[in-house]
């Protein structure tokens, strides 16, 4: 079993924190979500990985993630031109995907689930029907997929199953959809999806279409079996889904204080405090994580954040946010729910007149108290 994991696209839901980095290399807990991704599939003992990435954020995503050898697995880098869809990506990587199956995973997507028992069961069953055929059974699935109950299905793509609980229908991002149930960024093909791939034509968005070549497997006589996801799961391309998901993974984390406390700061509950970190006349309340040579100073930070690597906090109290590495806040009485950038600064101004000042990028947005 091979990996795909899709690490292309525009990434235009998060401006402007990705109109300069990749959306997949946004941190949770200090952690990019892609990383996550590559963890998730070396734990389900897939070492050969094959990563989409565009001509934007190649090169960022692979400086970050190496050649594979910190998570125990070998990658090979598959570059797209342009984000021509989902099917589109496993047309590119049909050379590194060869005759294997291969799990696909979107790399913005983050899910409590492991793939352990997920990839098990396909094979599981796979090896049933095939070495201990029953009466009745039907050919072992081509596909395999996670579907999750959402409020607003009609921005993902949705699955229709039958009386028989069988899959019988997908499509992406219906107005009308037939069911609640979202396809999860995570999925197992056999190697009949280059077929599908093959005979799909591009969607009315430009795009060729996952649950395009999925129906058409339907279509054409194959099983696709499907699980109801177990646990939380999170498209991570908007702000507040972003957080929360980073609330769900600080939920997780295991108290680790390396860097450096002065006897005036409190660090309270689970926190981690990375190397060359320095936390000066501050209190830290877990779940939180200061990443490695951040400063804080004269602070209050947490519950529910992430502050990042190099980062610098003065005079201010954060709470539920996320900064990214470089970004600085000083002064601030309550900064909350925020995502700041890198290298970004958040400041109170310390001549008058008194006045909001700004200098923003496209497409940002700030809440004034
Ligand atoms: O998040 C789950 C949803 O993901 C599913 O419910 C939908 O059926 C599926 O089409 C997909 O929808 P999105 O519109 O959210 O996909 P997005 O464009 O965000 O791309 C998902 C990942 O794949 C992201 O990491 C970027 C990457 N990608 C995307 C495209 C279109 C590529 O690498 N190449 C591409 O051409």
């Amino acid at each position: 079993m091979k990996g795909l994991i899709l690490s292309g696209g525009a990434g235009t839901r998060l401006r402007p924190i990705t109109h300069t980095s990749a959306k997949q290399l946004v941190p949770i807990a200090n952690k990019p979500i892609l990383f996550y991704g590559i963890e998730d599939m070396a734990r389900a003992g897939i070492t050969e990985i094959g990563i989409i990435v565009s001509p934007h954020t190649g090169a960022e995503i692979r400086e970050a993630v190496g050649d594979g050898s910190r998570f125990g697995v070998d990658v090979t880098w598959i570059e797209q031109a342009e984000p021509l869809g989902l099917a589109h990506c496993v047309l590119i990587a049909r050379d590194f995907l060869g005759d294997d199956d291969f799990v696909m995973y979107l790399g913005d997507n983050m899910l409590e689930q492991d793939l352990v028992d997920f990839v098990a069961r396909f094979q599981a069953e796979r090896a049933r029907r095939e070495t201990l055929p029953l009466e009745g059974d039907v050919a072992p699935a081509a596909a395999q997929i996670l579907l999750a109950r959402v409020d607003d299905p009609s921005s993902f793509g949705v699955a229709e199953i039958g009386p028989d609980g069988e899959v019988v229908a997908l499509v992406e991002k219906p107005t009308d959809p037939p069911s609640d149930l979202a396809l999860v960024g995570v999925y197992i093909f056999d190697p009949t999806i280059h077929e599908a791939v093959r005979s799909i034509r591009p969607s009315a968005r430009g795009e060729l279409e996952i649950t395009d070549a999925i129906q058409w497997l339907i279509t054409h006589g194959h099983r696709v079996r499907h699980e109801v996801l177990e646990g939380w799961w999170i498209d991570t391309g908007k702000k507040d889904p972003l957080l929360e998901c980073n609330r769900l993974v600080l939920d997780t984390i295991e108290r680790r204080v390396e860097g450096s406390v002065d006897d005036a700061s409190v660090i309270d509950g689970r926190v981690v405090v990375e190397p060359g970190a320095k936390i000066v006349a501050s209190t830290v309340r877990g779940p939180a994580v200061i990443g490695a040579d951040a400063v804080v100073e004269r602070s209050h930070i947490g519950p529910y954040t992430s502050v990042g690597e190099a980062c610098c906090v003065r005079d201010s109290e954060v709470d539920d946010s996320v900064l990214l590495a470089g970004a600085r806040v000083s002064h601030i009485s309550r900064l909350t729910d925020s995502l700041v950038g890198r290298d970004a600064e958040v400041r109170r101004a310390d001549h008058r007149p008194r006045a909001t000042r700004v200098m923003l990028g496209d497409h940002s947005l700030v809440e004034v108290e």
